[in-house]
């Protein structure tokens, strides 16, 4: 009989160390889950593993995903024929206590505003409600999400949230003695007020409440560190952009129009806060464009209000907001919507290889580069 339990036991948790906890982006070993390890010989060469494994929360919905990688860990073992047996519990109140102020601690500065951040924030504007800026919000941060970035996106309109109906989620986020884990879908991580009550409750929260709910969902949630953060913001003009610039003065602003005067003016004054405070307007973004009937473009809307929200912007602010993209007006966009999935993504959530996801892809890809050129100028108000 060969006897290596112990160096068995080591190993082990060695492994267990690359078992990453999908909420909180860490290892379970890192997160003090791992209550213990015992080896024990079951026959020549192979060896029964005890595993107890302490989860957050009783009845963590992960539980089955985080066993099933911690008996690949284990079985993944090269030299001896290991059999996971796992014990799932939970921590004790002060055990999750601890992990709960250590990982505040962690991340007490806003996490989006340390120097070197990576993350990406694109605000989301429009001066007017109904011109598409929730469906912009929701396909960009799907589109993201399924081009590989690590996506996360905060429903900031708290009158007309959209973002949990448009992903289909009904989830509440879970909450971990006061740290909230946003709720996942299609790929992204997405916080909304809608997500907390009944909608008549939520509703409730309007009006003062607009700003701290944004700084509490940026202080409050566990984001860990995405790629991209989108905005989906409230409309209006001014006082949620400077909301935004104070609590985020990395965020880009993203102008959403449609193509008639009407829309257009409204949408200049929603970029035209850049003048205000230091945000740097990333571009503009024309929706219901056109509709296509039979390969022929109808301006069912009119014609030029990004051109001139990017014209108007550009004079005024001194450098170039560009026309980023042009959408067009597609029933299968409210459709799919409407029913849980953005409209770029396939039902296995894969990008869908049509002109719509392929514009969506562009967008995407054009505001993470040329806005790296802006970054690399280390200015705001670039020429
Ligand atoms: N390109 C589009 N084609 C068709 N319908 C659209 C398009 N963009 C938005 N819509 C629909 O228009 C309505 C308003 O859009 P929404 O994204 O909620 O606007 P906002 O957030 O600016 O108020 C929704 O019913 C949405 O599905
Ligand atoms: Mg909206």
């Amino acid at each position: 009989m060969d006897d290596r339990t112990a160096l068995i036991e080591t190993a082990v948790m060695d492994r267990l160390g690359h078992v990453i906890d999908p909420e909180l982006g860490r290892s379970v070993t890192d997160l003090g889950m791992i209550a213990g390890v015992r080896a024990q010989q079951s026959g020549p060469g192979a060896y029964d593993v005890m595993v107890d494994v302490e989860l957050t929360v009783p009845g963590c919905p992960l539980s089955a995903q985080i066993s099933a990688q911690i008996e690949e860990a284990v079985a993944s073992y090269p030299d001896a024929d290991l059999t996971a047996h796992i014990t799932v519990g939970s921590m004790d109140e002060g055990k999750l206590q601890a992990l709960v102020s250590d990982l505040k601690a962690q991340r007490r500065e806003n996490p989006f505003n340390k120097p070197g951040t990576k993350t990406r924030i694109f605000a989301v504007a429009s001066g007017k409600g109904g011109v598409g800026k929730s469906s912009i919000s929701a396909n960009l941060a799907a589109t993201f999400a399924a081009l590989g970035y690590d996506t996360a996106a905060i429903d900031a309109d708290i009158y007309g949230f959209s973002l949990p109906r448009l992903f289909g989620t009904h989830s509440q986020p879970t909450n971990l003695n006061g740290m909230l884990m946003p709720v996942t879908a299609w790929g992204v991580k997405l916080m909304s007020i809608g997500m907390f009550a009944g909608s008549d409750r939520a509703i409730l929260w309007r009006g003062p409440r607009l700003q701290r709910s944004l700084e509490q969902f940026l202080a409050d949630v566990w984001w860990g560190e995405p790629d991209v953060l989108i905005l989906d913001l409230a409309p209006g003009t001014g006082d949620m952009a400077i909301s935004v610039a104070q609590a985020l003065p990395n965020a880009e602003l993203v102008v959403v129009t449609t193509p008639q005067p009407s829309a257009s003016d409204i949408a200049v004054r929603s970029g035209l806060v850049a003048l205000q405070v230091p945000m740097h307007v990333r571009g503009v973004i024309e929706n219901m464009s056109y509709f296509d009937h039979a390969g022929e473009r109808l301006a069912l809307f009119g014609v030029g209000g990004g051109e001139r929200v990017s014209a108007q912007l550009t004079r005024a602010l001194g450098y170039d907001v560009p026309l980023l993209a042009q959408l067009p007006l597609d029933p299968e966009v409210r459709e799919t919507g409407e029913g849980g999935r953005p409209a770029v993504l396939n039902a296995d959530g894969s990008l869908c290889d049509d002109a719509f996801g392929r514009t969506f892809a562009d967008l995407a890809r054009t505001l993470m580069r040329r806005g790296q050129a802006a970054a690399a100028n280390g200015s705001t108000t670039r020429a």
